[in-house]
């Protein structure tokens, strides 16, 4: 049979909101492009709605539109189903009831994955059925397809990645402008970046979704969300934004996956980088995943990371994918998680209190010749080795000097007893503030 005479991937959608409306205006207006590429037709034959009358108004009268969503998994018509209603919960119940359908699944749903993941990708592999994810982790950057595909012959020591817009955002107009955390949040909302509870962006878990995701594919380990250390940006203090830019270095929150001779880390936390990284050099929304393998050495991938269109990118090239493989039996495919199910393995994740950094110190201090000595003497004595010590102006009291030490590589179980140490004298005032600091080479 000739290519252009296959039958049409028809596709069932769960939700039209913004993602959902960026795929279906995307496979309209690329519809030739898509089809010249894929061989195939990719038709939206059914979608799922809250609001039919609002939805009617928004796509044409080919599409059939059903506020029940389970009327879409259970379609016999429907080949593949796109989750785009987001949340873990009703997402759950509809990619678990389509994947016993025998319908392949593309979803954007970073959080459904990361927490329901293993179940899914289990129930799909046992009904030879494809989960795709591309949008789901730093959306308009094919980040899945090149550890899976791209990188398959390599070992990866290390992924760091910038995989949250919204606080991508927050910290660069933090640093640009010199606004307060809040107001660039209620930016980051306006603009259209943040979940629907945006507690995900700023509190690390977003990011920590996509870096469990990304972990998986990385070293062949299971989707295990619980056990990433997460830490967001809401403590974060402007000042010391300001302070890192004085020494040359930029703060970005990363989350990062490591393989180390224990087993691996797996952490979402502010960072200090050098201001000339190239991960320094994202800006705003953007997103970018660097990752260092045994034989490609250091590749680096960057993109927009939230928006309509731009997620749609990602849901249609997993819908490409699928409408070329679809007639393959699931040996023959490329695994959903990179490796093949068999070969999937734990490694010990290593306990925060346990990883190695370097990191950036700051004290607030009263009486500066007699309690740097004291500062020293106590990150000696608790062997925290000093890289540099700035003294600079407080922002806030001319009566107070800020002491900024940068650390050399210390455990966090010892860096925590060298604070406590200084917190305890009486010229050190309010708490001693530290970010890690990662050298990504
Ligand atoms: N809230 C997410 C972000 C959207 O800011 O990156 C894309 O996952």
């Amino acid at each position: 049979m000739p290519l252009h005479a296959l039958a049409p991937l028809r596709i069932g959608m769960l939700g039209l909101g913004t993602v959902g409306m960026g795929t279906y205006t995307v496979l309209q207006r690329n519809a030739e492009v898509i089809e010249a590429r894929t061989g195939r037709r990719m038709e939206i034959a059914m979608v799922a709605v809250r609001n039919l009358a609002r939805a009617a108004s928004l796509v044409d009268d080919d599409v059939e539109l059903v506020d029940d969503p389970f009327l879409v998994v259970n379609h016999p018509g429907i080949d593949v189903v796109v989750e785009v209603i987001g949340g873990t919960t009703i997402a759950r119940d509809l990619v678990l009831q389509a994947i016993a359908n025998g319908k392949h699944v593309v979803t954007a749903n970073k959080a459904l994955l990361a927490v329901h993941g293993t179940e899914i990708f289990a129930a799909a592999q046992a009904q030879g059925v494809v989960v795709a994810y591309e949008g789901a982790v730093a959306v308009s950057i094919p980040i899945i397809k090149a550890l899976r595909e791209g990188l398959t012959a390599n070992h990866i020591e290390w992924i760091a990645g910038i995989i949250n817009g919204t606080t991508n955002y927050i910290l660069s107009e933090m640093k640009d402008k010199g606004v307060s955390f809040a107001d660039a949040l209620a930016d980051a909302q306006a603009k259209g970046y943040a979940e629907a509870d945006p507690a995900f962006d700023v509190e690390g878990v977003d990011a920590a979704h996509k870096l469990t995701l990304l972990a998986s594919n990385a070293f062949g380990v299971p989707i295990q969300f619980d056990k990433v250390h997460v830490e967001g940006i809401t403590q974060l203090d402007a000042a010391d934004v300001a302070f890192a830019e004085r020494l040359g270095y930029r703060v970005k929150l990363l989350g990062i996956a490591r393989r180390n001779p224990q087993g691996l880390e797996l952490r979402v936390h502010p960072t200090l980088v050098a201001a000339e990284h190239l991960l320094a050099q994202v800006h705003g929304s953007m997103n970018a995943v660097m990752v260092k393998s045994d034989a490609a050495g250091v590749t680096m991938y960057y993109g927009a990371g939230a928006g309509s269109e731009q997620t749609a990118s990602a849901v249609i090239a997993d819908l490409v994918d699928l409408a070329r493989s679809s007639s393959l039996v699931q040996r023959h495919r490329v695994p959903s998680l990179a490796f093949q199910h068999h070969a999937i393995v734990e490694l010990p994740v290593a306990a925060i209190d346990d990883v190695e950094t370097a990191y950036y110190l700051r004290l607030d201090v009263a009486s500066l010749s007699r309690t740097l000595p004291k500062i020293l003497g106590h990150l000696a004595q608790a062997d925290v080795r000093v890289q540099q010590l700035e003294v600079l102006e407080h922002p806030d009291d001319a009566q107070l000097n800020a002491v900024v030490v940068l650390t050399d590589f210390t455990q966090l179980r010892v860096l925590r007893g060298a604070i406590a140490g200084l917190e305890a004298l009486p010229t050190v005032m309010g708490f001693v503030r530290s970010i890690r600091m990662e050298r990504l080479v």
